[in-house]
């Protein structure tokens, strides 16, 4: 552990078919951090899923589902810690003291709430107006130095380093006498960014790709076979002008300025190397192009993701081994954070002196 420069952590919801923007947005990012000094933590967020009701048997095939994408797309479980939520109670214990230091009016701000609430927020579920404090609870249980996440999570990453920085101060005497110096959690630093950022849906550069969008040909699946991907690809939206040779030229054309970052993001480019090479092509030259890179680098993802849900028993071994580790960790920081704020606990936790 200490080896390790920085740690990493994130967590994908099991919710439904995963697609092009959970892939460019988090996963594919997951696995290059794991080329970095650092100790990569990923999580299937199974207890956030269930904020709004999940068919049980369906979870349990979701949270399979996102566990063997992380494996095929090349998240590697002996070099990274790959759990499930569920597993490890230190999470939902560390909400509960983060519940006591989250402030009422900080919740009230969260936009993602209010959209996923709607309009009968009576009816929301109390975990759904929770989710961001036990998301920060995720990554504090770790001190996770770093949490690489798509645009839309930058709020909920901002909340939680505003829990981590009032802990600091609410029990700084606590933590000095603890032994922990200054501050007991780090401030996170959020990775945000790259060209995929944000990928939008095929048929509407205006609107975010979803899971939830009524035409599948909208969104890539991860487990879209490779002539589907094609297919989608080849009746995406455009406009009727050839691609501008400078990245300003992509400003007011969302289909092309969408279509050139998923180019981007697959091949591992910036915009501006994808104009140099395709500026002043016409969509009938590039779409194929796209087509070509999009199969080449997701069909083998969804071979694989078959080949591992086939065998859900060295899937559920992997979360196993993944949770045990995660916990080793989570525990240490849990018997600490007691310490800080007063409790009176047996001693070293079962897990943290494994
Ligand atoms: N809220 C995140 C999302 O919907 C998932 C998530 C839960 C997460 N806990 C996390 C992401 C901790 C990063 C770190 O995408």
């Amino acid at each position: 552990m200490a080896a390790f420069t920085e740690l990493v952590f994130s967590g994908v919801q099991p919710t439904g078919n995963l697609h092009l923007g959970n892939y460019l947005g988090a996963v594919k990012r997951f696995v290059e951090m794991q080329a970095r000094d650092a100790q990569c933590l990923y999580c299937v967020v199974d207890m956030h899923a269930i904020t709004v009701w999940q068919d049980p048997e369906a979870l349990r095939g979701q949270i399979r589902e996102v566990t063997a994408a992380f494996l095929a797309s090349g998240i590697d479980p002996t070099r990274s810690i790959v759990f499930n939520q569920s597993q490890v109670p230190q999470h939902a214990e560390l909400a509960w003291v983060f519940n006591c230091v989250a402030r009422l009016g900080w919740l009230n701000r969260m936009t993602q709430f209010k959209e996923k609430a709607g309009k009968d927020r009576e009816n929301a579920s109390i975990g759904l107006y929770d989710y961001p404090v036990l998301m920060a609870a995720d990554i504090l249980a770790y001190r996770a130095t770093h949490v690489p996440v798509g645009e839309d999570q930058k709020q909920h990453l901002e909340l939680t380093r505003d829990i981590a920085q009032k802990f600091n101060t609410d029990f700084s005497g606590s933590i000095a006498a603890h032994g922990h110096g200054e501050a007991f959690f780090p401030i996170t630093e959020p990775l945000i960014g790259g060209p995929a950022a944000r990928v939008m849906s095929l048929r509407d550069g205006t609107k975010k790709m979803s899971k939830s969008d009524p035409s599948d040909n909208a969104r890539i699946n991860l487990t879209d076979e490779a002539d589907t991907i094609a297919q989608k690809i080849r009746r995406a939206k455009t406009d009727p002008e050839p691609l501008p040779s400078e990245v300003a030229g992509l400003k007011e054309r969302p289909e092309a300025d969408n279509l050139v970052g998923i180019y981007a993001a697959l091949a591992g480019i910036t915009r501006e190397d994808v104009l140099r090479d395709f500026g002043g092509a016409q969509f009938s030259t590039f779409k194929p192009a796209l087509a070509d890179l999009a199969v080449t680098s997701l069909a083998p993802i969804a071979g694989e993701m078959r080949r591992l849900t086939a065998d859900p028993g060295h899937i559920d071994a992997v979360l196993a081994d993944g949770s045990t580790r995660a916990e080793a960790i989570a525990a240490q920081t849990l018997d600490a954070v007691k310490d800080i704020v007063g409790f009176v606990r047996r001693g070293p936790s079962l897990q943290a002196v494994r």
